[in-house]
């Protein structure tokens, strides 16, 4: 028995903005972001993350055609919550009017965080505790920026990608490979808030806004996508061409570029809308694979490779028969 995606949708918010909007508040240049990045556009919510999720699973819940109630299990992938508390798969549960107890929580991963969670809730449904869960990348990404930053301001947007799963007996994930490594470089970073205890006062290990060693991060994302590859090709016992496509997290087409030329691939079996979305981190895939599912490019009996990367450090790859 395998676990399937039953049902998938997405939701970007509203406002749009452009590399030549960014060009009026920072020193860049369409030029400059489009040719390093790829990015010319990207959607800035003022929305919460939990409003972003809760849009992209009540598409996803139409999409498999099941009652809210149903549900049992609600993983968001994301390390931009509305708050620490409640988790934003609990707010979302709220939102929904699920009436029924269910188990919900958070997965911070950064960009593995979607892998992560499908990880995660594919093996609490095999456990058979569970019957449906939903799985959501959800990112909020533009109020943690440091909009003085060129460097990072650039790269990011909004947005949430939804799935529901549950067993299957035809299709559903393949291999899973997941990993981490502890950031001593400290090259990705976000911090808390300063707290006002009067008893002990604890250093601020980051800065409370994102922040990030560019070329470090590229190092790392070139090598470990080509990695996760292989080693799911490896355990798959396959090759590249019985996929149809690689769904990588949408942070740099160069990266993307870099590892297809690593592994000998044609670039167009690399999907992108990094062009349209920028770096949603663990809304990218989702985001990506719905726009897929939409176009037509994905049906049902599929192969496919879903790769991501990013703070932690962290990665994580699945192969699936959609
Ligand atoms: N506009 C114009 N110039 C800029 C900008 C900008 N937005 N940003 C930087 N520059 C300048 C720099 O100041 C520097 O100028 P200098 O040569 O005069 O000093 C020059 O451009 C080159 O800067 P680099 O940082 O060396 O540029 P690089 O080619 O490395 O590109 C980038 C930077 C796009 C950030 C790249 O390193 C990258 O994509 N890294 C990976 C990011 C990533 O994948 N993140 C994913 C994980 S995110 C997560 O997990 C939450």
């Amino acid at each position: 028995m395998k676990v399937a995606i039953k049902g998938i949708g997405s939701y970007l918010p509203d406002k749009v903005v452009t590399n030549v909007d960014l060009e009026k508040i920072m020193d860049t240049s369409d030029e400059w972001i489009s040719q390093r990045t790829g990015i010319k556009s990207r959607h800035i919510s003022n929305l919460d993350t939990s409003d972003l999720g809760y849009q992209a699973a009540l598409r996803a819940i139409e999409d498999a055609k099941i009652d809210v109630n149903e549900i049992d299990l609600i993983i968001v992938g994301t390390f931009t919550g509305d708050g620490n508390m409640p988790s934003v798969a609990c707010l979302i549960q709220d939102k929904l009017g699920i009436e029924k107890d269910c188990t919900s929580f958070d997965l911070n991963a950064a960009c593995s965080g979607f892998v992560y969670s499908l990880n995660v809730a594919q093996a609490m449904l095999k456990s058979g505790m569970y019957k449906k869960a939903l799985v959501i990348g959800a990112e909020n990404i533009s109020k943690t920026l440091d909009w003085e930053d060129r460097g990072t301001a650039i790269l990011f947007g909004d947005g949430a990608g939804a799935v529901i799963l549950e067993e299957s007996d035809e299709y559903g994930f393949d291999s899973f490979y997941t990993g981490s490594k502890g950031d001593r470089e400290r090259v990705l970073t976000l911090g808390n808030v300063q707290n006002e205890n009067p008893y002990a006062k604890l250093e601020q290990f980051a800065s409370d806004k994102l922040a990030m060693n560019g070329q470090a991060v590229f190092k790392f994302a070139t090598r470990i996508v080509k990695k996760s590859v292989k080693e799911i090709l490896e355990k798959d016992n396959s090759t590249l061409d019985d996929y149809k496509y690689i769904v990588c997290h949408q942070a740099n087409s160069r990266i993307l570029e870099a590892t297809a030329k690593g592994l000998k691939a044609d670039i167009n079996k690399f999907y992108m809308n990094l062009d349209r979305v920028g770096n949603t981190s663990a809304a990218s895939i989702p985001l990506a694979l719905d726009e897929m599912v939409k176009k037509g490019l994905v049906s049902k009996g599929d192969r496919l490779i879903l790769v991501g990367f990013g703070g932690g450090l962290t990665w994580g790859a699945v192969s699936l028969t959609y």
